[in-house]
């Protein structure tokens, strides 16, 4: 039968998020998936800073080094995730010796010495790197990050400027998450208009694609993806899940201990995921799969973030214990409702 990178082949690649176990070779339930249905494989956490450079002057690259022979070993196009972003990224980074916050053209020479270690060691393995990762608030405006607030705007191009010296071979990407909301689109628009006017080598926007039922519609993810492709980037969806638990309010943060209630309206599908919900979850999938189809030209990759559902991030976000369903294949590495659509979509091209 067909397969996922089988049934889209000529379109875009369909690629997935790994976790360590798994580009170690010690999850044989998620290998087997990933070597039959994948052909782009994306770090979930073992490239980022707090990962391959734990300490000033300490780089640790020996579970980097697996992901990358992995991916070589099994012919995938291999990701690097990523460079520059506020999470994950030790507070040392910011910081002297004494504790004190650095100065711009230290950190800078900071941030150029570690894209060009990191970057640098993988040249001509790693395809395509997430430069920076979520620069920007919901409305649009630059995030007020340590990179931002010590260096200032240019950090962004600076971080391109550098990540092109070390590998000029690989493919640069800006990623970030809810770029389909209008103000957040606009800000995205305005600055993927000023780096590419300053010459800034990007060749894709990722947008993340952490979805859910009722998001983005398909008017939303049409106008974002005809957004970009108007600037002549590539769009990649590089985060893929789509989560059918109900939304938890914002003030509901992962350190909040809920009560038994509250679990169970924000947990409510502990024992499975009702036929009904998977059919909605499968009818979203088909729905936004048919619009990367028809932008095939523009869309150079589709990534999961997670083979399994038990894999995913979302069992853990925004608050532990949650049991969440967003991916194509269950707990038991089964294909879901969800991948067959997935899969009728490329039929019905
Ligand atoms: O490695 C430590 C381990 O030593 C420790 O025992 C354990 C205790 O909790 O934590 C482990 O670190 C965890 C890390 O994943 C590695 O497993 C962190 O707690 C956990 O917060 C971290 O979560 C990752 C999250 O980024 C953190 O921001 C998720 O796996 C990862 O899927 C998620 O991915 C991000 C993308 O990189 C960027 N876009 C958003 C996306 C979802 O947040």
């Amino acid at each position: 039968a067909a397969t996922l990178k089988e049934s889209y082949d000529g379109l875009f690649r369909i690629g997935v998020a790994l976790n360590q176990r798994q580009f170690e070779e010690r999850d044989q339930r998620a290998l087997k998936i990933v070597a039959a249905e994948f052909n782009s494989i994306s770090p979930e956490n073992a490239l980022k800073w707090e990962s391959v450079h734990p300490r000033p002057a300490e780089y640790r690259f020996d579970a980097a080094d697996r992901y990358v022979a992995f991916g070589e070993k099994q012919g995938m196009q291999v990701i690097g995730h990523a460079l520059v972003w506020h999470n994950q990224t030790p507070s040392w980074v910011f910081q002297d010796e004494r504790g004190a916050p650095l100065t711009r053209d230290a950190l800078l020479a900071r941030m150029r010495e570690h894209i060009h270690t990191v970057v640098g060691r993988y040249k001509g393995r790693i395809a395509g790197w997430d430069v920076v990762n979520e620069a920007l608030d919901e409305d649009g405006t630059l995030r007020k990050s340590p990179w931002q607030r010590i260096i200032g705007d240019d950090y962004i191009e600076q971080a391109f400027a550098f990540a092109r010296e070390a590998d000029p071979s690989a493919e640069l990407y800006y990623n970030d998450y809810s770029i389909e909301r209008e103000a957040k689109r606009a800000g995205a628009v305005r600055l993927m208009q000023r780096l590419l006017a300053r010459g800034v080598k990007i060749t894709a926007i990722g947008l993340q694609g952490h979805d859910h039922l009722r998001y983005p519609s398909g008017a939303q993810q049409e106008a974002t993806i005809r957004a970009f492709a108007s600037l002549g980037l590539q769009v990649n969806i590089t985060e893929l899940d789509i989560d059918p638990l109900p939304r938890i309010a914002d003030e509901v943060t992962a350190e909040v201990t809920l009560s038994a209630a509250a679990t169970d309206a924000l947990n409510p599908y502990r024992s499975g995921l009702p036929d009904a919900k998977q059919r909605e979850l499968a009818e979203k999938y088909g729905e936004l799969f048919a619009i990367f189809a028809k932008y095939r030209g523009t869309i150079g990759r589709v990534t999961f973030w997670g083979v399994t559902d038990g894999d995913s991030w979302l069992n853990d976000w925004p608050v532990r214990g949650r049991t969440s369903y967003p991916l194509l294949f269950d707990r038991a590495g089964a294909r879901k409702p969800a991948y067959d659509e997935v899969l009728a979509v490329a039929k019905r091209l």
